[in-house]
């Protein structure tokens, strides 16, 4: 995050203390749609810090991750002149606001932004409470920044999108699992669904081990890899807006890895292609 970054003083910004708490912060942002080898590509600089809306807390952030949609969200010009990046973030909630009952100042918080806001790139960040989990104990802020975006994507596609349950059977192909979303939803299809058997594509013989030992941890779920990648997403073949999963395995009928179970009908990696 810190390549290629300058810092630029905001003409607005004022500095000051107030209360123990400046008020101005750090954010990282962006102006224009520059190269990511442009120095001016992201930019700091000094912003007001606001006060919390009724349900907001004001958040001390301690990490953030990066994801697709940072990049793709700085191809656009900022509507106001400079947008503050990031989605994800992990902090100390260090103020809230009137109506706010789920957190306390103090607490370990974990969430994804939303695009409506300006974004986590920043030392203090305002979010809504209801969009916020306590942040697990067992994990440092740089791990739990990890998760919030990849962990709901990948959620809401196994169960809001693909309905499935623990009582699903069939295959799951998952394209792109050596990804954070990919790796992610492997993890859950590991942990939630004994039933399904889990087909990933990786491009590597190192990403084709990491996929397997996402998949090996319980001996009802079986994670293989196929080497072709696919060249379009969805593929032609496929109709609909989701891959169709195969019902009726049973549940301990998986075949193993290898020639015979890719050209049986459940296992056929369908919507893939040769490079
Ligand atoms: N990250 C998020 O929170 C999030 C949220 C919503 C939507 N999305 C979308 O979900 C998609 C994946 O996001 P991500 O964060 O998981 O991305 P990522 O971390 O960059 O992973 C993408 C994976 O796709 C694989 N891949 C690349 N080209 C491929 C091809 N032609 N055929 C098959 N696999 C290919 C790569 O694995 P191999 O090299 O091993 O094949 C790579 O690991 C993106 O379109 C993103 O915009 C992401």
């Amino acid at each position: 995050m810190t390549t290629g970054v300058t810092h630029v003083r905001h003409p607005d910004a004022q500095c000051g203390i107030v209360g123990g708490m400046s008020t101005t912060h750090t954010a990282i942002g962006y102006t224009a749609n520059l190269p990511a080898t442009d120095p001016e590509s992201l930019v700091v600089r000094d912003v007001d810090t606001a006060q919390p809306g009724p349900r907001d807390l004001l958040v001390d952030v301690r990490a953030v991750s990066v994801n697709p949609v940072d990049r793709k969200l700085r191809t656009g010009a900022p509507a106001d002149g400079f947008r503050v990046l990031g989605f994800d973030a992990a902090g100390v909630v260090r103020a809230v606001g009137a109506e706010v009952s789920l957190f306390a100042p103090g607490d370990e918080v974990f969430y994804a932004g939303t695009i409506d806001r300006p974004g986590t790139n920043q030392r203090f960040h305002l979010v809504d409470e209801r969009i916020v989990g306590p942040k697990p104990a067992s994990i440092s802020f740089a791990d739990a920044a990890s998760l919030p975006l990849t962990a709901i994507t990948a959620w809401e596609t196994l169960f809001d999108r693909f309905r499935l349950t623990e009582d699903s059977t069939g295959t799951l192909l998952v394209v792109g699992a050596t990804g954070g979303v990919g790796s992610i939803l492997l993890q859950l299809a590991e942990a939630l669904l004994p039933g399904v058997r889990v087909i990933a594509t990786a491009s590597d013989a190192e990403r084709q081990a990491w996929v397997r030992d996402l998949g090996a941890r319980t001996p009802s779920t079986t994670t293989e890899t196929c080497r072709p990648r696919c060249s379009t997403w969805p593929p032609a073949a496929w109709t609909g807006s989701s891959p169709p999963i195969p019902r009726g395995r049973s549940r301990r009928t998986r075949p193993s890895c290898g020639p015979s179970a890719r050209s049986s009908p459940s296992t056929t990696a369908r919507g893939t292609s040769s490079r």
